[in-house]
């Protein structure tokens, strides 16, 4: 509870105990004057995330459990479409403070116009359900990119481990809004600790800044797979592991670099298995790069949290050369986003080791944290990393082979 609230509360008590003596005010109405933190109210949200293809999933956290749907259209006075969270063996989701509904089939390049609705659930019996309120947020636009669009941007964050305050700063650094999509490259948070921690360090900066209208899409650091609520973290996302989609001129992989030391180590206890997941993304990896999707795409852009080379000798970076650097050498990837060294660098092609270009984000104390812009056509792709001071410290140009 903020100040704010703990002085509203002190009144609204000070209050009824007065009207209670004095009769002065109906009893209606002081019953119906809410306790602040009682308030059904949506807690965080909306907030985008997708994997383009003609679909943008919409997520949003209530403070109760509540049953929650978007209204959408293609005009902002007009939102004649209403879609709800995924039915699973015939039950919506729903009775749940998470919220995660997808528009599919949206028509390319186009605007929508969207609110969410959640309706609050006081009393579930078996035969009687009891709605409370309902709430909704205000009317939000977002454009559904359209795949085979000739240029594509996108900026990547990394390694922020907490410091929500670090969100706001370095998107200010680039002055062009008009981005596809935002890239958290993992380690946003130091470990996972429970709900509030996510919200406050890094759903609340996104809402605040951008995600209400254009998307982000995440994948987990090491430091994500850590802490108490680790294994609940993933449910906040559309997806926090490895995926791939395309849009415009590039083929975006993305991988799940795990820990970075070995699954036997006494901090975790016995309860990790990051060999084994490395091991079948590997497998699912040669599947992508023999992809028609991948070898058409004019540029081909991977992204994980631990380099595939150029980040010590622990387990987990070595696993990760083992077992990637092949493939992507294979796959003739024209670049690798990374994080988790600290050390903001860009890493040239080499003939021997690395046939791709590398560049690290820094991070997370003043003067090391960095945001990466890239930018790419049919013809060329551009990477410019800034510190934060605005400075360029990092660039990379690629043609089309
Ligand atoms: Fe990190």
């Amino acid at each position: 509870m903020n100040e704010n609230q703990s002085n509203r509360r002190s009144f609204l008590k000070a209050s009824l105990t007065l009207s209670a003596a004095t009769l002065v005010a109906p009893s209606a109405t002081i019953a119906s004057v809410p306790l602040n933190e009682d308030e059904f109210k949506i807690a965080v949200g909306p907030y985008l995330q997708t994997n383009f293809n003609n679909a943008m999933t919409i997520l949003w956290l209530t403070n109760k459990t509540a049953a929650g749907w978007v209204e959408y259209g293609e005009q902002a006075d007009l939102l004649n479409q209403k879609a709800y969270g995924k039915a699973e063996l015939g039950l919506m989701k729903a009775n749940s403070k998470l919220n995660a509904v997808t528009l599919k089939n949206l028509k390319p390049g186009t605007k929508y116009y969207y609110k969410i609705v959640s309706k609050e659930i006081k009393d579930f019996q078996p035969y009687k359900l009891t709605y409370g309120v309902t709430v909704s947020s205000a009317v939000e636009e977002f454009v559904n990119a359209d795949v085979t669009k000739e240029e594509v941007s996108f900026l990547m964050l990394n390694d922020t481990h907490d410091r929500p305050e670090s969100i706001p700063q370095l998107l200010g650094l680039v002055p062009d809004k008009k981005q596809d999509f935002v890239f958290f490259n993992g380690d946003i948070f130091d470990y996972q600790t429970d709900e509030k921690q996510i919200i406050e360090h890094m759903l609340q900066p996104c809402v605040d800044n951008f995600a209400k209208h254009t998307p982000f899409i995440y994948v987990r650091g090491n430091h994500e797979t850590r802490g108490k609520f680790a294994r609940e973290f993933p449910q906040y996302y559309m997806h926090v592991g490895h995926a791939a989609f395309t849009l415009g001129p590039v083929r975006f992989v993305i991988l799940d670099t795990g820990e970075d030391k070995e699954d036997a180590h006494p901090v975790y206890a016995g309860i990790v298995d990051f060999d084994d997941y490395r091991i079948q993304q590997a497998e699912w990896l040669r599947t992508e790069i023999n992809s028609k999707e991948f070898k058409k795409a004019p540029f081909r852009v991977v992204l994980m949290h631990i380099p595939p080379r150029f980040s010590g000798d622990a387990h987990g970076p070595k696993h990760c050369t083992e077992l990637f650097e092949p493939l992507l050498n294979q796959g003739k990837v024209d670049l690798v986003l990374s994080g988790h060294t600290h050390k903001y660098m860009v890493h040239q092609p080499d003939k021997a080791l690395n046939h791709y270009p590398l560049i690290i984000g820094g991070g997370p104390k003043t003067g090391t944290r960095t945001i990466t812009k890239i930018k790419a056509d049919r013809n060329k792709l551009v990477a410019s990393m800034l510190d934060d001071s605005g400075k360029e410290v990092g660039a990379y140009t690629a043609l089309r082979k």
